[in-house]
């Protein structure tokens, strides 16, 4: 009732990390790990191999790895941040810089900790919720080569390229971009780090928008777009449809081999990095029903069905709709709020109220602080519906649009948050707050 959802909103501190699930009736708080596995994955979990070195399950997702990616070496990791852990500790030295199109939370933070800078150089559509551009995860290459100038290319271990930008709203990049990149990068001897967590979803928009790739088939463009980089993280929660795990791949056998004495230290042996011999077949599965061009018609399908929704509603959201979920712009929906006062933090609490539906911010509170303390104010203040993968109906959608009209109709009258508790790292995860 709405009366409990009042009581479990403010017992949670108005931070929707901090309900209990069993209080949520629609959850699309993210899309990680959250995805309904196939029946052929399930299978496959009965014949994990859970040998503690040299499971030939590890040796699946390896083979999966080679085939459907290209990269070398792999070494798995219990999920995404695991990975972004090791590489960082390899290639980062204090000082260094660390471009990127748009900065991810615990990415930036794993580099951060490192020593590094990480330096945004998305183009600056990217920052704008209204601008239609059909690439904006594209980078920046004046952006880039003024870093280079700046700092020089010694100082820049690598660029960090993800693909379909998670704070941008699940925004492409162009396959053209990334091969300028790659040919700019090649000229100043720079690696590009590859965070491939929503890779498919990436190459369904390129096969959907970008020129001469319309009878391309996904697992093809998928190959192609890891071609032009050197190694990669990826959380394989996402795309990859399973509930845990992740992997660093590279092609460079020094990296490899420091990544492999790594592991140990953090995650596990190198045949299994923190994994069940099952997850790694349920990856190696994964991996492939994610690059069926059926499964990202689908998958992307229902996203767009629920964004177009909103706008028909008139809802502002950020445009082009993206791959993992439909993100609103909290700035647009409360222009009487300040940054300040959160307020897609308030807005996501305002929508549990209203219809038990959970989602996230992703804004002021995300963004944290930069190392001398100060808040960072990103451009976007943004509240992410995120799906996951095979799990709600187009009915499930229908309910979440229509509780975000109504609380559109009562926008005026919402109040902005003051946070009272504030973590160290990550803040956005435990951070607490109260109505002003
Ligand atoms: N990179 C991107 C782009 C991500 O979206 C995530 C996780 C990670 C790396 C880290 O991976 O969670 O497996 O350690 N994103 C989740 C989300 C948490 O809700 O967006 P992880």
């Amino acid at each position: 009732t709405k009366r409990e959802r009042l009581r479990a909103i403010r017992d949670a501190g108005f931070n929707t990390f901090l309900l209990e699930s069993g209080d949520v009736y629609i959850d699309l708080l993210t899309d990680s790990g959250t995805n309904a596995m196939s029946d052929i994955q399930w299978g496959a979990f009965m014949t994990g191999d859970e040998a503690y070195a040299g499971s030939k399950s590890f040796y699946n997702m390896e083979k999966a790895i080679h085939e459907y990616y290209g990269y070398k070496y792999v070494i798995p990791t219990h999920q995404g941040r695991g990975a972004e852990n090791i590489l960082s500790k390899i290639l980062i030295k204090k000082g260094d810089i660390i471009p990127g199109n748009m900065y991810f939370t615990t990415t930036r933070l794993h580099q951060e900790m490192a020593g590094g800078i990480f330096k945004d150089v998305i183009i600056d559509e990217a920052h704008d919720p209204t601008n239609e551009h059909p690439f904006k995860g594209n980078i920046d290459f004046l952006k880039l080569e003024t870093l280079i100038k700046t700092y020089g290319a010694e100082k820049i271990p690598y660029i960090s390229v993800a693909t379909n930008v998670n704070m941008a709203g699940g925004q492409p990049i162009s396959m053209q971009n990334l091969r300028e990149l790659r040919t700019l990068t090649q000229k100043h001897n720079i690696r590009i780090i590859h965070d491939m967590t929503r890779v498919a979803e990436n190459a369904y928009f390129i096969q959907q928008r970008e020129e001469g790739y319309s009878k391309v088939h996904v697992a093809d463009i998928v190959k192609e777009i890891c071609s032009y980089t050197d190694g990669a993280t990826m959380s394989a929660k996402k795309d990859a449809l399973v509930n845990i795990g992740g992997f660093l791949a590279t092609n460079e056998w020094d990296i490899y081999e420091e990544g492999r004495n790594l592991v140990v230290v953090y995650e596990g042996l190198h045949t299994y990095g923190g994994l069940a011999g099952r997850d790694m077949e349920a990856i190696a599965i994964g991996i492939k029903e994610s690059l069926d061009d059926n499964h990202q018609h689908a998958r992307v399908g229902q996203v767009e069905y629920l964004g177009h929704k909103m706008m028909e509603f008139g809802i502002p959201i950020v445009k082009p709709i993206g791959g993992h979920g439909v993100f609103i712009d909290a700035k647009a929906f409360l222009p009487h709020l300040t940054q300040d006062q959160f307020p897609a933090q308030a807005l996501a609490a305002e929508i549990y109220i209203d219809s038990g539906v959970r989602t996230m911010e992703r804004g002021v509170v995300s963004a944290g602080r930069n190392d001398i303390g100060e808040n960072y104010y990103p451009n976007l203040e943004l509240v992410r519906f995120t799906i996951p993968r095979r799990v709600y109906t187009q009915a499930h959608m229908d309910v979440v649009a229509e509780s975000v009209y109504s609380v559109y109709q009562k926008r005026k009258s919402i109040k902005g948050l003051k946070m009272i508790y504030e973590p160290k790292y990550l803040r956005f995860f435990q951070a607490r707050f109260e109505k002003l």
